[in-house]
């Protein structure tokens, strides 16, 4: 039987797994999004029956990322999405805010073909690079007919858009999903499915964002011990739209934080309280003069926020 050719699109943003050092053994002192797109698929193994197009969409060090990198991702996730012959999306992203981005994309696009974001602890140049690796797992997860949606690859690991953190600063298996665990494993380029890929309608369509600079603003500030109002009055001032919380425990706040948090409230910010542990979410009660984040991580929180208050 003849196999129809799929086409996987990778798109480059840059990264550590795009990064480049003076020598094999430095892995700390590299410069992230040096190498094209091209030159990091030129000799990946590609799936059976697949081909592979690339573009390259930004090169940066993924700290710097801002929402005209996000708006041009998605667009150019949606262009690709909307083509037959394309089977799925691969994109090579710094690791630092992975994801975000990967959380923004499923806001935008709750796409069925898979959208799978990878990166890397170590730069291309190292004598233990492991994009490599990474990218040949992504385009596996990319041609896979059992998996939809946006995901993250890493360490042979796929994680969900929702749950997908960064928990550790240096491991090359550095990302988590907290409670819900992975959605599966990728062994010698198969699949091998824990759990269902989570589905459901975008926050907001891709085609439909405002430019960047009309996006609402919203800030994060942190509940800790000493914490105080200062910060959520300067916010209030300078005209913030929304303000995430990244609480203690289950939720809680400092009180000083606390009443700021509520003063804002009153004056029409948009407040979201959001656990600052790395698992678990903040159980509602009745009576919270908060509202919660859905489970959310503070950075998740943020971008769901920005995307309620354009509506
Ligand atoms: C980055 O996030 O761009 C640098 C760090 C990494 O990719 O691991």
């Amino acid at each position: 039987m003849q196999v129809s050719e799929r086409r996987i699109v990778v798109l480059g943003c840059g990264g550590t797994i795009a990064g480049r050092a003076a020598s094999a053994s430095d892995n700390l002192g590299y410069r992230a999004g040096e190498l094209g797109v091209e030159e990091l698929i030129a000799h990946v193994p590609v799936p059976e029956g697949s081909t592979l197009a690339a573009e390259q969409v930004a090169n940066i060090d993924s700290k710097d990322l801002g929402l005209a990198q996000w708006c041009a991702l998605s667009q150019r996730c949606a262009h690709w999405l909307a083509q037959t012959e394309v089977a799925g999306i691969v994109i090579t992203h710094g690791t630092d805010t992975l994801e975000e981005t990967a959380f923004f994309l499923h806001a935008v696009l709750a796409p069925v073909k898979p959208v799978v974001l990878t990166g890397a602890m170590r730069p291309a140049t190292s004598a233990a690079a492991d994009g490599p690796q990474n990218i040949a797992d992504a385009l596996s997860v990319a041609a896979s007919p059992l998996a939809q949606g946006v995901c993250v690859v890493l360490a042979g690991t796929v994680h969900g858009a929702i749950e997908v953190q960064k928990v550790h600063s240096y491991r090359a298996d550095a990302f988590g999903s907290g409670d819900a665990g992975p959605l599966a494993y990728v062994e010698e380029g198969r699949l091998r499915v824990l759990r269902a890929w989570p589905q459901g309608p975008a926050l907001r369509s891709a085609g439909s964002l405002p430019d960047p600079d009309a996006w609402p603003r919203v800030e994060i500030v942190m509940s800790h011990a000493g914490a105080g109002s200062a910060l959520v009055r300067a916010l209030v001032k300078d005209g913030v739209a929304g303000i995430v919380v990244a609480a203690t425990g289950n939720g809680t706040v400092h009180e000083a934080l606390e009443g700021a948090l509520l003063a804002a409230q009153e004056q029409g910010v948009a407040v979201r309280r959001a656990s600052r542990c790395a698992q678990g979410r903040v159980l509602p009660q009745p009576g919270d003069r908060l509202p919660g984040a859905d489970g959310l991580s503070p950075v998740k929180a943020r971008i769901a926020l920005m995307l309620e208050l354009m509506q």
